[in-house]
């Protein structure tokens, strides 16, 4: 089975219930406190190693306790971490979450994510991929890395999945290098100026992806599923799951795990799309970025 390698983020969530949204100046108490360990690029890389993929991590964390049990976690999860570095010039990333009334607010410290380098990541990629392994990235970490990094892996021949989470505009010249995109609302908006909103403008958008030279495309459209436009095939409508929602935190990123893993696992996009739709029901129904993420067992299971 070809391998997946995710050059992401890695950060620790620190995040709580509150009643309302803190007015300025104003303390409030909150409740359900929590850390959990999160960051898209780690949530994707524990997503798809649950899901039954070899997964391999290049990441940074700072040399501090919250790195250390990161690290530790990934490696739990079944990831391999050789590729995650421990920079002592840098703290971990974080993400302050207040949980209010089912809308997640969240501020994001990226730390040690946004201090790798384009040369290292390329290295990382020149020495483990290989044609046909799979590579996926997000947008939380240096754009400049995270451009190098894509083109690099396309130069490998390896299948290339971008989740442009935060979203900022790509150039022209990115999207050829660019296999699989999966992307939500607002992101699909900044990339593309089209918000879906139903089959129609999803597909505009994904056809305007794929004029840009997107492979294959993706949109994700919370409760009310995801929508896909493969290299060949005529597009597919997924609805999600039926699910008691706790917390949403992880669903983007159990559905990308699974379109991975789905795909070396030898899926078609649909079949993919199903299966993520099935992961992310759980996620939303517990607690936590990645202690919320199912195993390919409790997916089947619930099923
Ligand atoms: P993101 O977290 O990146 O914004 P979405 O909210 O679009 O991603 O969710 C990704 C997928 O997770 C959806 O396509 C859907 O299958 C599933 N999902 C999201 N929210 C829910 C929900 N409330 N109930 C069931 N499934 C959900
Ligand atoms: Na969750």
């Amino acid at each position: 089975m070809p391998k997946v390698i995710v050059f992401g983020s890695m950060n620790m969530d620190l995040s709580i219930d509150a009643p309302r949204l803190p007015a300025a100046g104003e303390t409030l108490s909150g409740s359900g406190f929590i850390t959990a360990a999160g960051g898209k690029g780690a949530n994707q890389a524990v997503a798809a190693a649950r899901l039954g993929a070899d997964v391999r991590m290049i990441a940074a964390v700072g040399a501090d306790v919250f790195g250390e049990e990161l690290a530790h976690g990934l490696a739990g999860a079944g990831v391999d971490t050789t590729g995650v570095r421990r920079l002592v010039n840098a703290t971990t990333g974080v993400a302050v979450i207040l949980r209010t009334a089912g809308e997640n607010r969240i501020v994001l410290h990226a730390g040690a994510n946004h201090a790798l380098v384009e040369a290292d990541v390329v290295a990382d990629l020149r020495r483990i991929g290989e044609k046909g392994d799979v590579f996926v990235t997000q947008g939380e970490c240096d754009p400049a890395t995270t451009e190098a990094a894509l083109r690099e892996a396309h130069e490998l021949g390896l299948y290339t999945v971008y989740n442009p989470a935060p979203a900022r505009p790509a150039p022209d010249d990115l999207w050829p290098c660019v296999d699989l995109v999966c992307l939500n609302e607002t992101e699909c908006q900044v990339m593309c100026g089209v918000l879906p909103v139903d089959d129609v403008t999803c597909l505009a958008a994904a056809g305007r992806l794929r004029e840009l030279g997107a492979g294959c495309v993706v949109i994700t459209l919370g409760a009310a599923g995801s929508f896909g436009l493969g290299a060949d095939a005529a597009p597919s409508r997924v609805p999600a799951a039926p699910a008691t929602v706790v917390d949403t935190t992880a669903a983007g990123d159990t559905f990308i795990g699974a379109l991975v893993a789905g795909a070396v696992r030898g899926m078609t996009l649909e079949e993919s799309m199903r299966w993520g739709a099935a992961a992310a029901a759980i996620a939303v129904s517990r607690l936590g970025a990645q202690p919320s993420i199912p195993t390919a067992e409790e997916v089947e299971a619930a099923r």
